[in-house]
């Protein structure tokens, strides 16, 4: 029998204080744009060491309508984003924001995580519909946004850690690199990882590979502007066949991915497929988001983010393809362990870490 429960009790004060704090994320939820949009007008560029403008000279300087740059500029003053001077009527970037939202090589660079938080929230009427019928949605799906918002979110982290400390991390891998090794990046993207790699051990051969046309066209667009493309090869191929793609063989020495295992519908074929790629010795690097085992100990900031990142990308991408196996991007390392060992690796371990990324390290 349906028990009838009496009318909800509530505590003022405890409303009151979720209404307020909603102001403020509806405020947030807002901003995401307003950086975007700041941007990709060139906005935070042109107010960078300007000292302080008016939005009159900020809109002669960037060549955008002056009321839309005042009405932005009064948004970002409130979010604390820009300092504004009452008396002078100008507005001025302090260090810490020009660094963040102009200087695209600091790990501190902010505008590449807006740009794939707003493209994942463009996209969010078409995973409303896909939820209601438990079908995925592929990363090739999306716009424009989430793929160079993935390569602005993650470059920089890849540039402050990769070669520094992940890489030397792991057990002999960068004396392997240093000699020449063959290295396989699954999953790359934009191919950021693979290039980095690329430019630091100079005697190694790349193959980059991804199942995504428009990202292995754009990755070697990125190569050849980096010089490095006599020694990178970008495939479209995914993780599920790249064992048996003719343009990759086998004895690798290393094989990476990069943020993408639990975006797989078949993380365990992947594992499987990379087993059979190294070499004896080889080595397996995974980098995933940084998440703990349990649900309760990823309830903070950072997983916040990644769950909601997980909820419009990660899971419907996984859930898109063959098996569908969705780990999210809170898999944690009791989880990736599993696939790992289920891909018919003996060995594995936490090699490093970051607040936003876990390393991990697989032998066969
Ligand atoms: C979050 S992005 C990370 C891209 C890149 N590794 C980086 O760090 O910038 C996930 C990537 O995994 C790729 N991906 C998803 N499923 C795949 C599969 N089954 N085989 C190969 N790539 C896949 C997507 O196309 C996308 O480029």
């Amino acid at each position: 029998m349906a028990t009838v429960e009496g009318p909800l009790k509530t505590e003022p004060r405890k409303l009151e204080q979720l209404v307020f704090r909603a102001v403020d994320e509806v405020g947030a939820t807002l901003n995401a744009a307003l950086v975007v949009m700041g941007d990709k007008l060139g906005l935070y560029r042109a107010l960078a060491g300007a000292g302080g403008l008016t939005p009159v000279e900020l809109a002669r300087r960037t060549a955008v309508s002056e009321r839309y740059v005042r009405e932005w500029l009064n948004a970002q003053a409130a979010g604390g984003y820009v300092e504004y001077d009452p008396i002078g009527g100008a507005y001025r970037l302090p260090p810490e924001q020009t660094v963040a939202l102009t200087d695209e090589s600091s790990p501190a660079f902010l505008p590449g995580f807006f740009q794939i938080a707003l493209g994942a929230v463009i996209d969010s009427p078409r995973i409303t519909e896909a939820a209601r019928s438990g079908e995925g949605v592929g990363w090739h799906e999306h716009n424009h946004d989430v793929f160079d918002g993935c390569e602005r979110f993650f470059r920089p982290g890849y540039n402050a850690s990769l070669i520094a400390a992940w890489l030397p991390a792991l057990d002999g891998v960068v004396e392997k690199l240093r000699d020449g090794a063959k290295v396989a990046d699954i999953g790359c993207g934009h191919g950021s990882s693979t290039i980095l790699m690329a430019q630091a051990f100079a005697s190694c051969t790349f193959v980059g590979s991804d199942y995504h046309e428009g990202s292995i066209e754009t990755a070697r667009r990125r190569a050849q502007d980096a010089g490095v493309s006599d020694r990178v090869r970008f495939e479209t191929v995914a993780a599920s066949s790249v064992a048996a793609s003719s343009d990759h063989g086998d004895g690798y020495d290393l094989v990476t991915m990069f943020d993408c295992l639990h975006d797989m519908g078949d993380p365990v074929g992947a594992a499987r497929q990379v087993h059979r790629m190294l070499a004896p010795e080889g080595t397996w690097m995974i980098v995933e988001p940084m998440a703990g085992d349990r649900v309760e100990d990823n309830l903070n900031p950072v997983g916040r983010a990644f769950y909601g990142f997980s909820t419009f990308l990660c899971t419907p991408a996984s859930l898109s393809q063959d098996v569908g196996l969705a780990l999210g991007a809170q898999a944690g390392e009791a989880r990736i362990g599993d696939v790992v060992a289920g891909g018919g690796f003996t060995r594995f371990r936490r090699a490093a870490e970051t607040p936003f990324n876990l390393v991990f390290e697989a032998r066969p």
